[in-house]
């Protein structure tokens, strides 16, 4: 993807482009900074753990000093019964750059981006609230669960194609990537 300059107010200025080789630190200290303590043991990291992101779909936004101020992932997964699909997360976006658009900015470029590679649906555990905006809904994951324990109504579902989601049942699976030794090492995990 190349870099898009995306100015969502006068007073902030950011760009969205892909995650680049190095920066895997400052995203880890970023989720570090704004997600809750316990995030890596969320269910939806058992579905990350040990596996790439999805090719292509790793982003970041960096403010106009080139530091990163957000960070989004999605990851190659499947229904039991073999529909496959995105898992989008984590989502963050660093304090001082929040409510300026940088997580709709990166929201969007995700969306369109998981699009043009084809991709049929994208899955997330998140807060109906803010998700919903993009289109996602609970409606669309009734027949789906995640492995281990997450609130259903969080439990949400976008469809890119018409229907990718109808018949998607049972338990997600990892269908991604692994990640090999050294990429252990350099902790491009979650
Ligand atoms: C959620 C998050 C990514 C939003 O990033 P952002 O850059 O501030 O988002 P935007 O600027 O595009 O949108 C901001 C709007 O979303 C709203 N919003 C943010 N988080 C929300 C939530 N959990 N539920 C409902 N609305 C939310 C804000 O109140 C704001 O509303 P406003 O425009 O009416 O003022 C960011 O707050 C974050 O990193 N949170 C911590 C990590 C996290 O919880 N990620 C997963 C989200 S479920």
């Amino acid at each position: 993807m190349n870099f898009m300059s995306v100015s969502a107010d006068a007073e902030s200025n950011f760009t969205i482009g892909a995650e680049q080789n190095g920066e895997g630190r400052a995203r880890n200290a970023l989720l570090d900074r704004v997600m809750a303590p316990n995030w890596r043991k969320k269910s939806s990291n058992a579905l990350r753990r040990g596996y790439m992101p999805s090719r292509g779909l790793a982003l970041v936004a960096r403010n106009e000093f080139g530091s990163l101020i957000g960070t989004i992932r999605l990851w190659d997964v499947a229904s039991e019964n073999g529909k496959h699909g995105l898992l989008l997360g984590p989502l963050a976006v660093d304090d001082a750059s929040k409510s300026s658009g940088v997580g709709s900015a990166l929201m969007k470029a995700a969306i369109s981006k998981a699009t043009e590679l084809g991709h049929g649906a994208i899955l997330l555990v998140g807060d109906a609230a803010y998700y919903e905006r993009f289109g996602f809904s609970a409606g669309l994951t009734q027949q789906l669960s995640m492995p281990g324990p997450y609130e259903q109504d969080r439990f949400l579902g976008l469809e890119l194609k018409k229907d990718a989601l109808a018949g998607a049942a049972g338990v997600l699976v990892p269908t991604g990537r692994k990640l090999i030794a050294n990429q252990h090492k350099n902790k491009l995990v979650g």
